[in-house]
């Protein structure tokens, strides 16, 4: 006999009222385990997106979930433990220089990461263009990469938050990813979980983020420092800037190689400034005061344990990344400065190339992708390179380049300068 029915849940939170915590630890249970239909919490999913949940019942969602699996423990290593989470932009490859370098700084990442959907790309797909690196670690070995390296990468196992897993497939059939309360919840669910004792959230807002509206994302942002500081997680969230795609490439092995110019003390501007921002919060975070970030990225100290961390899961960071078969190059039509690069438009022809995925379980080209040559602020000459677009399947040419048409705007700085967001929007701490 189930302590509820799952009708009456719906109706109330249909009818705007606030679902009890036994309601809430129910229905998060019962749908794990199958005693709640998919079409019943999809009509609850819809009520919670529109009508919305208050504080008390989003922390007491997190915990349902969280409570759903298993929880990890890191009290065997001797650093302190912080990560940090990207809620996901075109060419957002900050993870990979950012978790060696802190690592090199003196705290212990256990990152566990996910795969790319839709426009966005996932971190493992992007290791994984690496020969013979696995994203696959059991706890113990986890916790080996950790002990030995200071950092580690990898799926998460299926005992962690299982109930999310269930419900963001859910989430991704009708129409509900976008509520406040489900992302924030999904996600520090997962966090709290991985047993982090400090977090950084890097919320993405422009037209590249999935939050395109910066005051829906710093919404986002308070609600995930609240539910990491009611579960005991230091946690500070940056809403930085997604208008424009992250440094010069957007796909797998494209994004591997950029970060290996960080690591190697060179690379992008914008990507340099970011991870060394995030470096230093996530070491303010643990307490670790006497680092230098940007003196590690320039001194090999952060490419070492970067070495070391994917040698430690069977990769070769020696290994000739993989290029794809086919390139083309599209070139800027007119002389003047380039005013604006739509980052959505960017990340949908990298998705139209191969680099991403439409389903989950489909694979992906290591060597798809898009690596741009020029960037906002920077003046161009009509017939250079802008893009050169990489795939193995030449027929995607046509769909990528539909995407980029219009992703530019070139011409003469106006007045009041360049119309773009700032790297960093706000810092939010509570
Ligand atoms: N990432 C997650 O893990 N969950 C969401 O709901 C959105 C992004």
């Amino acid at each position: 006999m189930e302590a509820f029915s799952a009708a009456e849940i719906i109706a109330a939170k249909r009818d705007h009222h606030s679902l009890t915590d036994p309601q809430i630890d129910w229905v998060v249970d019962a749908y794990t385990r199958g005693a709640v239909a998919d079409e019943q919490m999809s009509a609850l999913l819809m009520a919670i997106l529109l009508n919305g949940m208050e504080n008390r019942e989003i922390s007491r969602w997190t915990d349902a979930m969280i409570n759903s699996g298993e929880r990890m423990n890191w009290s065997a290593l001797s650093r302190p433990t912080v990560d940090k989470h990207s809620t996901g932009g075109v060419g957002d490859k900050i993870t990979l220089p950012l978790a060696p370098l802190v690592a090199a700084c003196g705290a212990a990442i256990p990152q566990l990461s996910g795969r790319g959907l839709g426009h966005t790309g996932g971190t493992l797909d992007k290791l994984e263009s690496i020969p013979g690196w696995r994203a696959s670690l059991s706890n113990a070995e986890m916790l080996k990469v950790l002990q030995d390296c200071g950092a580690v990468i990898c799926a998460a196992g299926a005992g962690l938050a299982p109930a999310d897993k269930k419900l963001y497939a859910l989430r991704d059939v009708t129409a509900t990813v976008e509520a406040i309360p489900l992302i924030a919840s999904s996600i520090m669910s997962k966090k709290i979980a991985e047993g982090t004792s400090a977090l950084v959230l890097d919320v993405k807002t422009g037209g590249g983020a999935f939050m395109s509206d910066p005051e829906k994302a710093k919404e986002l942002a308070h609600v995930m420092v609240g539910l990491g500081k009611r579960a005991g997680v230091k946690t500070v969230a940056l809403v930085t800037a997604m208008d424009v795609p992250l440094g010069l490439t957007a796909g797998n092995a494209l994004e591997v190689r950029e970060s290996v110019e960080v690591l190697a003390g060179g690379g992008p501007s914008d990507i340099i400034e970011l991870t060394v921002l995030l470096a230093q919060e996530m070491l303010e975070l643990v307490g670790i005061k006497d680092a230098d970030p940007a003196a590690a990225l320039k001194n090999g100290k952060a490419m070492d344990v970067w070495r070391h961390m994917i040698s430690a899961q069977g990769g070769d960071p020696d290994a000739k990344l993989p290029v794809a078969k086919e390139n083309t190059v599209v070139t800027a039509d007119r002389d003047g400065t380039i005013l604006s690069m739509d980052a959505m438009k960017v990340g949908m022809a990298a998705w139209r190339l191969g680099a991403g995925r439409s389903r989950q379980g489909e694979s992906v080209q290591a060597g798809a992708g898009i690596e741009i040559h020029a960037k906002p602020g920077e003046s161009i000459e009509a017939g250079s390179p802008l893009y050169t677009l990489h795939t193995d399947t030449p027929a995607a040419f046509a769909r990528a380049l539909e995407s980029l048409e219009n992703s530019v705007t070139i011409g003469a700085v106006p007045a009041g300068g360049i119309d773009r967001l700032p790297l960093v929007i706000e810092r939010i701490v509570d």
